[in-house]
């Protein structure tokens, strides 16, 4: 039976893969704070998953924590780090930026690198981290999230060289949504993907090995858009 982790399985994107995860016969690791969630979800799944309580927040807690997780549930071959928090910027306040530093940027290397090190022991494995479409826009409204995602695609293209350097099968999968419908949208967005689809989406590219995964495809196009515009035509509008 393979086994996976996914950090923040509560809500939204984490807790649909744990569904299709859990349907494709995974057994999983499930974490993130709310653990009243954890535990229903894992009830709707047949009460055969591991679920623990973890705070991105608290570094040390969350580094023994996915320690004890991966000890507990033996032989992991994915790590799903999706944890992840943003909403729009309207002032800029240090209180809120450093949560999003905190869960988004230091919680993300924390487990990162747990996973890391684990994998190499290992010798094989799959990180996958959840950035976004936003690690390519730099917005106005939205800055310190925007600037934590880019953050996320470039440290794991890093660690992608630092796993090919390895020699070892480890692959680390980039998957970049653009919005998806869960409880972290809050208002009304253009192309809003199902979070059934784009989950769908993820796991087929998650198990068939991929590196860097858009969602939905058609967000490919929308990097690549961003990319050959001028910057100075950007700021006019976000
Ligand atoms: N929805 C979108 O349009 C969209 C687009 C691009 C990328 N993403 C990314 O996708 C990921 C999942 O987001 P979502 O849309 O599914 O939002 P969501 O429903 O709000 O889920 C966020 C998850 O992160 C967990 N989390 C938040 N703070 C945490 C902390 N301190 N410690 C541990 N876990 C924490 C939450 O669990 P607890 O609150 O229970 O701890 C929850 O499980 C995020 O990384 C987000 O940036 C989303």
């Amino acid at each position: 039976m393979k086994k996976a982790i996914i950090v923040g399985a509560s809500s939204g994107i984490g807790e649909e893969m744990a569904k299709q995860l859990s349907e494709r016969g995974y057994q999983l690791g499930l974490m993130a704070r709310r653990i009243e969630l954890l535990n229903n979800l894992n009830d709707e799944l047949g009460g055969n998953h591991v679920v623990m309580q973890m705070d991105l927040q608290d570094f040390n807690d969350a580094e023994n924590k996915m320690k004890a997780m991966i000890s507990e549930l033996k032989d992991v071959e994915i790590i799903i780090l999706n944890s992840g928090i943003g909403t729009e910027e309207y002032q800029l306040d240090w209180k809120y930026q450093k949560q999003v530093i905190d869960v988004n940027v230091s919680g993300f290397v924390l487990m990162s690198t747990v996973a890391m090190d684990y994998f190499l022991k290992r010798e094989r494995g799959q990180i996958v981290g959840i950035s976004s479409i936003a690690a390519h826009i730099s917005s106005g409204l939205a800055l310190t999230y925007c600037a934590s995602k880019a953050f996320v695609s470039s440290y794991l293209n890093g660690l992608r060289s630092r796993a090919r350097r390895s020699k070892l099968p480890i692959t680390i999968t980039t998957i970049e949504p653009g919005f998806v419908d869960t409880p972290m949208v809050k208002s009304e967005v253009p192309w809003m993907a199902p979070v059934g689809k784009a989950v769908s989406q993820m796991v087929q590219g998650i198990e068939n090995l991929k590196q860097h995964i858009y969602i939905t495809k058609r967000v490919r196009w929308v990097a690549w858009f961003i990319k050959i515009i001028p910057n100075w035509l950007i700021r006019r509008f976000i």
